[in-house]
């Protein structure tokens, strides 16, 4: 057991009295220095590993603790022990920008990720979602490309708004995502004041094995507030880190921000025929076909003590389910379940889950064992299943409760269309319809600010894409960009 003592003088990683903190051991006043000199040797070795691998997307961001509080009756869709009403769940949030780097501005314009974990009785159950409710592609595939284009160029290092449009373009399954990436929702005035989604259908059993279709959404409490492209831009020079410390002083002065836990279900059968693909992880379900309503909340109450243990190596993991949910025939999210314990194998070390901000608050009975940093052990148990000597395992066959069926060839296909699929509609109810003339206008000055440097053939096809959504407000992007730019307009 190390135990930390800031009152004791300070010592060696390994507890020895350490003579200095100040000056390394030379041979005389002036030097050479000694390789002997452990308390050096040690603190410039470890100085040279503070740094692990930051998160490929979401690398910026931060977090706090709290509580789940389900306050309704929702046993008839799911059996899952922390849904059920009256039931409290410890759980952490962290909030994070998608491309920039770890030291990058809050306040650039970007999606930005919502993920949250629950330590459950039956094992922690995360939901690693965005302040959108869905997503740039389709296909897990197309993901190390978008967040590529999304990056910086391989030459001057530098981010480049026209290898994003060339990208998007190509991609027209992208265009209600990013009808709400240049809307208000890519300029959050603070974390507290955004809501966050599941973004994919995920799914529901209860007790009786009853499966639902299920989407999250967390409302904020604090209601939706946003910044201007000008207030984003001054922040970004002045407090690179003003989503963070927004959120760090409100807990910290006792103003806990809190969401409303609200879902969307489904019935099992219905996804078939919906007239839109239930699992296109670039369509929302209608709100009329599938009303939203109120589970319970959550409210995030406590702070982190140390970033780096509590937020820089935490674990989110759409992977990470209980009994009674489980994923869905969304491609984007079964390439998801693989890709992020990889990542955090790779980023923070095979025994990631052993750290206490990803251990679970249940016991564990795991024959996973050993690897680097191994802390918690199965003792001398026996390590392999089935065993002759009381060392408990499952052997579950037949067809599992939370599954769902699927036959025919190997293809590589895109989904099967329903009959209302297709990439520009629900972008141009978006824009046309839920957007008012004041966001329709900023959406305008947003994308035109954009094409000061986007090159041809780009430039046009972003018009295009555009006009594909709504034909007045690509007419408008197209006028507003070429007069920016200083060209005629076409036909103008
Ligand atoms: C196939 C598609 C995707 C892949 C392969 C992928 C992969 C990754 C990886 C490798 C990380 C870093 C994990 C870590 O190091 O801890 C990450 C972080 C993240 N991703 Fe994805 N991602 C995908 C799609 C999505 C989607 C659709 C969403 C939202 C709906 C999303 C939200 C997030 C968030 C919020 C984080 C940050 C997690 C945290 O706070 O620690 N990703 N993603």
């Amino acid at each position: 057991m190390t135990e930390f003592d800031p009152k004791r003088p300070s010592t060696t990683e390994v507890g020895a009295p350490r003579e200095s903190d100040a000056h390394s051991l030379s041979v005389g006043h002036n030097g050479p220095l000694m390789l002997h000199d452990v308390a050096l040797v040690q603190k410039l070795a470890r100085f040279d590993r503070e740094r692990v691998p930051e998160r490929s997307p979401h690398a910026k961001g931060s977090g706090a603790f709290g509580e789940l509080e389900i306050t309704e009756d929702v046993s008839k869709y799911t059996k899952a022990k922390l849904f059920q009403q009256g039931t409290k769940t410890p759980m952490l949030a962290r909030f994070s920008t998608v491309a920039g780097e770890l030291g990058s501005p809050d306040t650039w314009r970007d999606v930005r990720g919502f993920s949250l974990k629950f330590y459950t009785q039956d094992g922690n159950f995360d939901i690693v979602g965005n302040n959108t409710p869905i997503f740039f592609v389709r296909d897990p595939m197309k993901f190390a490309d978008f967040i590529h284009s999304q990056k910086r160029t391989p030459d001057s290092g530098l981010r480049s708004a026209n290898m994003q449009w060339d990208f998007w373009t190509l991609s027209p399954e992208s265009a209600h995502q990013v009808s709400y990436l240049m809307g208000d929702r890519g300029l959050p005035k603070t974390w507290r004041h955004m809501n966050g989604y599941s973004s994919h259908t995920y799914m529901w059993v209860n007790e009786d094995g009853e499966r639902f279709w299920v989407k999250y959404h967390f409302i904020t409490e604090q209601g939706m507030d946003y910044l201007t492209n000008e207030e984003a831009d001054q922040l970004a020079g002045t407090d690179g880190d003003y989503h963070r410390r927004d959120l760090f002083n409100s807990i910290k002065k006792g103003d806990y921000p809190s969401w409303s836990v609200e879902v969307q279900v489904m019935p099992y059968d219905e996804a078939k025929d919906y007239r839109f693909n239930p699992f296109d992880l670039t369509k929302i379900w209608s709100k009329k076909d599938y009303p939203r309503f109120k589970i319970g909340r959550f409210t995030l109450n406590q702070n982190p003590v140390n970033h780096f243990s509590q937020i820089e190596q935490a674990a989110f993991s759409p992977s990470n389910t209980v009994p009674g949910t489980g994923v869905s025939p969304d491609k984007m999210l079964l390439g998801r379940v693989f890709s992020y314990p990889d990542a955090q194998r790779n980023r923070i070390g095979t025994n990631y889950n052993q750290l206490p901000v990803n251990a679970p608050i249940v016991p564990m009975n795991s024959y996973d064992k050993e690897g680097q940093m191994e802390y918690h052990h199965s003792g001398d148990a026996p390590v392999y299943a089935p065993n002759s000597y009381g060392r408990s395992y499952q052997d579950e066959q037949g067809p599992v409760d939370n599954g769902w069926e699927s036959d025919g060839e190997l293809v590589r296909a895109a989904y099967t269309l329903h009959p209302e699929d297709d990439d520009f509609g629900q972008a141009h109810t978006l824009v046309r319809d839920v957007y008012d003339e004041g966001a329709r206008e900023r959406l305008i000055a947003t994308v035109s600010g954009m094409m000061a440097d986007v090159e041809e053939p780009v430039l046009s096809r972003v018009f295009q894409y555009w006009k594909n959504i709504d034909q007045e407000v690509g007419d408008r992007i197209q006028k507003a960009a070429m007069e920016g730019r200083g060209d005629d307009v076409p036909g103008a």
